[in-house]
């Protein structure tokens, strides 16, 4: 296990009406708040009405900020920073999925940047501050409640790039499991396979001795399939949507990461899916992940796998190795085709002529990932056989 430093500073209120804590808690910060959300599900489904009397009751004064588009844009932003700055805003309040929460996070970064906020993307090291965040999570998905990353697309250059600084993690997220019983079917799958995709990013390492790690990962992973159809065929049911929730949050905050060299690989590579054809994040990174998988099993990495099959889907160890790899990845290929999400780039619109560009556009830092490192020809080979 390697050394770390392990701090989770975002305070989580979770379960049933822990709304009622939003006032007194966003008052620690002051009384002027930027309301961040998306395109109107928390309109539809009486989030916002809650809101606003919560906010009168209070004597919270409020903006808002509407809209938030998935894949956030840094469009939005702009305008975000623009409200902070005119209306002395003193907490921004993000109300939504990831794209949401991240779009909150970068104006609350760049308010205290002095220049265009697309500059504090590219090169995160130019971030020194951030205005107080808080959210309230309805998309069980990106862990984005719970840690100090945000992504942000900029469509005029086709690029979509994370950032992040300690500052912008939130100061507190309420996560209450109800608000996701209105998450459609498309979405509750791409999120089950958006937090699955975090802790293999994490799982598959070359990190020895970090077995607490990886039996978190696996518990984790166990409660991702056997929730995550659950949820798609009862949206009300609970207790699916409370530990797809939490889960979410587990996942990519620290807990499993730690201590490990990590290999974010798929996610570069589906950044450029959806920088490029503006998909769905986690229904990319579900494509793109068994094709990963089989690309980067050999003789090196093949006991990773086994432990992979052996330990989340329950394969006979006694098995050749080969085999129970083999039947790991075509058991993680099925979970996600079960969760509705196609197998292959062509289903979800993606042409064969970007992907030479798209591969150039995710290795343009260098060579993807440690557990098996992925050339430009690598990422091209990978987007090709999931075409
Ligand atoms: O916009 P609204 O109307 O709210 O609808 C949203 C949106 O259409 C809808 N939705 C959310 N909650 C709902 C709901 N619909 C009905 N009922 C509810 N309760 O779901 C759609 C998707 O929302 P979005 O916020 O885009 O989804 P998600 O949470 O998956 O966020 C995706 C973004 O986060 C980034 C992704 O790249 C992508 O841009 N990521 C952020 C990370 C982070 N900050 O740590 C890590 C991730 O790996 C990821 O890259
Ligand atoms: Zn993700």
């Amino acid at each position: 296990m390697l050394n770390f430093n392990y701090s989770v500073p975002t305070k989580v209120f979770f379960g049933k009406n822990k709304i009622d804590l939003l006032a007194e808690n966003i008052k620690k910060y002051g009384s002027n708040v930027l309301l961040v959300y998306g395109g109107g599900s928390i309109k539809r489904n009486g989030i916002y009405d809650n809101l606003i009397e919560i906010f009168n009751e209070n004597d919270i004064n409020f903006w808002e900020l509407g809209g938030v588009k998935p894949n956030p844009r840094i469009s939005s932003v702009r305008k975000g920073i623009e409200i902070c700055q005119e209306q002395g805003i003193d907490i921004i309040l993000a109300v939504g999925g990831g794209s949401t929460i991240d779009c909150a996070k970068v104006i609350g970064a760049g308010f205290y940047y002095n220049g265009d906020p697309w500059e504090i993307v590219t090169d995160p090291s130019k971030i020194e501050d951030s205005l107080p965040i808080a959210t309230i999570l309805t998309l069980a998905a990106t862990g984005s409640e719970m840690n100090a990353g945000a992504v942000i697309t900029n469509l005029e250059t086709k690029e979509k790039l994370g950032t992040g600084h300690p500052s912008m993690a939130p100061k507190f997220s309420i996560l209450d499991p109800t608000y996701t019983f209105t998450v459609p079917q498309k979405h509750t799958a791409a999120g089950t396979a958006d937090i699955m995709s975090h802790i293999f990013e994490v799982y598959f390492s070359k990190t020895k001795g970090a077995y607490v790690q990886n039996r978190m990962a696996e518990a984790l992973l166990k409660t991702c399939i056997n929730y995550g159809t659950k949820a798609l065929q009862e949206p009300e049911n609970y207790e699916a949507r409370a530990n797809l929730m939490w889960t979410a949050s587990l996942a990519i905050n620290g807990l499993l990461s730690d201590g490990k060299e990590t290999e974010w690989s798929v996610h570069a590579m589906e950044h450029e899916l959806s920088a490029f054809y503006d998909i769905t994040h986690g229904t990319g990174l579900a494509i793109l992940t068994p094709y990963w998988m089989e690309y980067s099993l050999n003789k090196k990495t093949v006991d990773k796998f086994v432990e992979y099959g052996v330990n989340v889907w329950g394969i006979n160890s006694d098995n050749d190795k080969y085999e129970i790899a083999q039947t790991a990845i075509e058991k993680t290929r099925e979970y996600f085709n079960l969760l509705g999400i196609p197998s292959n780039l062509s289903e979800v619109g993606i042409e064969a002529e970007k992907l030479k560009e798209m591969a150039k556009q995710a290795t343009r830092r260098g060579k993807l990932g440690n557990f098996k490192p992925l050339t430009k020809q690598d990422v091209l080979n990978i987007y090709k056989k999931a075409l």
